[in-house]
């Protein structure tokens, strides 16, 4: 028998990064079990066999041993770097999904979630293909939640007024659960639901099957053209990367664009920054162009952001 089964209370795995979590975290409870047996065994022992035996006995002056001190600190430095050394590089794993990540949107509120796929199907559950990277781009409607996927060993808060997202590789067929892990109210408990892993056919025909959700739902991309458009965002961005009023928005949302703001600051433009620019369109200002550029605080709906940060990312 393995003897990290002693250990496996976890649910099913789902993932690769399941199986890798999985490992470190048995690992660690191994050890810690294997130090607490000989730290209070030991204990136990020394305070039986040097218990003083009589009242008047002296107590014996005993100063330091160099080699055993090395030791009981080289050895658990090792350990503790090893332990840092695995988990860090499962958590840059888990928060760098690969670019060829099917991308899901997912809308929490009390209290239920909504996940958008990429051809404009809604759905209660999640659904998603076998053996694909999926990543989930997800917000709020009203309080924070966190979407947990046991399964999967991922979790993320999700809050009103910003974007969060986490990614996974299911690579096991069947139905786990979806649980919200951040207290939000009477009915946190209820705000349950399903990951359905299926093969790539099932998947195909379940994005055909329009019972569920709006018939008439766009894909969020084709959606967010006709909010760009509806909006009048190109009298002052051109869909190239040519400057107009405003910056061109071509390649905006690649991952790879830099921008630069009048305060000195640059970052990598992503889904957080194009959502800040377009509610509180003041607080950055890219070089070089005047802060001519309206709020649009109250005149777009949760839903619209992402449609129009869907469109921006099909500009590259
Ligand atoms: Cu949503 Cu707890």
């Amino acid at each position: 028998m393995n003897l990290f089964e002693i250990f496996d209370f976890m649910p099913a795995q789902g993932s690769e990064l399941a199986v890798k979590t999985d490992w470190i975290n048995n690992w660690i409870s191994v050890v810690s079990a294997i130090c607490t047996i000989l730290i209070v065994g030991v204990m136990l022992y020394f305070a039986v066999k040097y218990k003083r035996k009589e009242d008047d006995a002296p107590t014996p002056a005993i100063t330091h041993n160099t080699t055993m001190e090395i030791i009981w600190t080289v050895i658990p430095s090792l350990v503790c770097v090893f332990v840092f050394v695995y988990g860090f590089n499962i958590y840059k794993e888990m928060r760098t999904p690969p670019a060829n990540a099917m991308e899901v949107q997912v809308l929490g509120w009390r209290w239920a979630w909504q996940f958008t796929y990429p051809n404009g199907k809604k759905s209660n559950e999640l659904t998603v293909p076998v053996g694909k990277p999926v990543r989930l781009i997800m917000t709020s409607k009203d309080v924070i939640h966190s979407f947990f996927l046991p399964s999967m060993r991922v979790k993320e808060d999700v809050y009103k007024g910003n974007y969060s997202f986490l990614w996974f590789t299911p690579n096991k067929l069947g139905k786990e659960r979806v649980f919200c892990a951040e207290y939000c109210g009477t009915l946190h408990s209820k705000m349950m639901t399903s990951v359905n892993v299926v093969t790539e056919g099932e998947f195909q025909d379940f994005l055909i099957d329009r019972t569920e959700g709006e018939k008439s739902d766009l894909p969020p991309a084709e959606a967010g053209a006709l909010v760009f458009k509806n909006n009048a965002c190109n009298s002052c961005h051109n869909i190239t990367d040519q400057k107009l009023i405003g910056p061109g928005l071509k390649g905006l949302l690649s991952g790879k664009m830099e921008r630069a703001f009048e305060s000195g600051e640059t970052m990598i433009a992503d889904e957080n920054y194009v959502r800040e620019s377009i509610i509180y369109s003041k607080k950055k200002i890219v070089k070089g162009y005047p802060p001519v550029m309206p709020s649009y605080e109250g005149q777009i709906s949760e839903e619209e952001l992402s449609q129009l940060i869907a469109y921006l990312k099909t500009l590259n």
